[in-house]
């Protein structure tokens, strides 16, 4: 197998240009990271719905700058040539740009991020401008943001009213005006999509957001059936790990009760001679 080269900012923008479609997903941890990379994801993001998924918590605000670290100091390991983005959590960017580029800063410089992603529209315009002023690449995230299910009410889609929807594109203009390098557009309307897509010169992926867009994003405990108490209706589901892993580790609960495991073949081997040896220095 030929090794990838690194992908970079400028990888996706051929590929945009190409139309060749971006492939991005979550991970949290370095064997999923192993995976990741040996099946070619483009871009994987380190996001804090690893709140929910990997610490089960409710939503994603408890989630703290140095869980985002170590986790992504953790997948950089197992994905090397992968795109990076490191997601800012709650309240680390949004307080003073001073805050938002030291903490993107330990993303890029301590968990070697390409990017880092944080979410919210105009209003982040400012901060957006100064991180890149400051040499971080930036992630744009409009549409469902999760930070920010306290003020939307719920996980809900977003831009389904005509006003909504030019809220979004209005939104996304800022924010590539800003300097935004990706802009992820989530759960909104796929006619809204396209107009972002259209208004944009930058890669837009879509979270469940319909196919007109440079790349698409899921989460990866959604795909492969890990997490199942809350099921966006924009998941597909590529593999049941939940009923893979609990047959496992039935098998092997049920083995250890019957006595069936450990077999010799699971033993260290020890030749007669040394056994008896042993037993006679026992009663010395
Ligand atoms: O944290 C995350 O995984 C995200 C996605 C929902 C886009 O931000």
């Amino acid at each position: 197998m030929t090794e990838r080269k690194k992908v970079t900012i400028q990888t996706l923008n051929e590929m945009k240009e190409k139309g060749e479609p971006i492939s991005m997903l979550t991970c949290y941890d370095y064997p999923m990271a192993l995976l990741e990379e040996k099946a070619g994801m483009d871009i994987i993001l380190v996001g804090d719905s690893l709140g929910m998924t990997v610490y089960g918590m409710d939503s994603t605000l408890p989630v703290t700058m140095d869980m985002m670290v170590n986790h992504a100091k953790a997948v950089r390991k197992g994905a090397p040539t992968a795109f990076l983005v490191g997601d800012m959590p709650y309240m680390s960017y949004q307080v003073s740009k001073e805050e938002a580029i030291r903490n993107a800063g330990r993303l890029m410089a301590e968990a070697e991020c390409d990017a880092v992603k944080l979410e919210g529209g105009k209003e982040m315009a400012e901060t957006i401008e100064a991180m890149v002023k400051a040499t971080i690449p930036v992630m744009g995230h409009i549409g469902l943001t999760p930070q920010s299910i306290a003020q939307m009410g719920g996980f809900k889609a977003q831009g389904r009213s005509a006003e909504g929807a030019l809220k979004l594109v209005e939104d996304a203009k800022a924010l590539e005006q800003a300097g935004a390098s990706l802009l992820l557009v989530e759960a909104v309307p796929p006619p809204v999509l396209s107009e972002i897509t259209k208004a944009l010169s930058i890669p837009v992926i879509s979270l469940g957001a319909g196919e007109d867009a440079a790349g698409q994003l899921l989460i990866v405990h959604d795909i492969l059936g890990f997490f199942d108490r809350f099921v966006p209706k924009f998941v597909k589901k590529y593999a049941d790990m939940n009923s893979a892993i609990y047959d496992g580790l039935k098998s092997y609960v049920d083995e250890v009760k019957s006595g069936k495991y450990p077999e010799e073949k699971y033993t260290y081997g020890m030749k007669p001679e040394e056994v008896e040896k042993f037993k006679e220095l026992l009663k010395a």
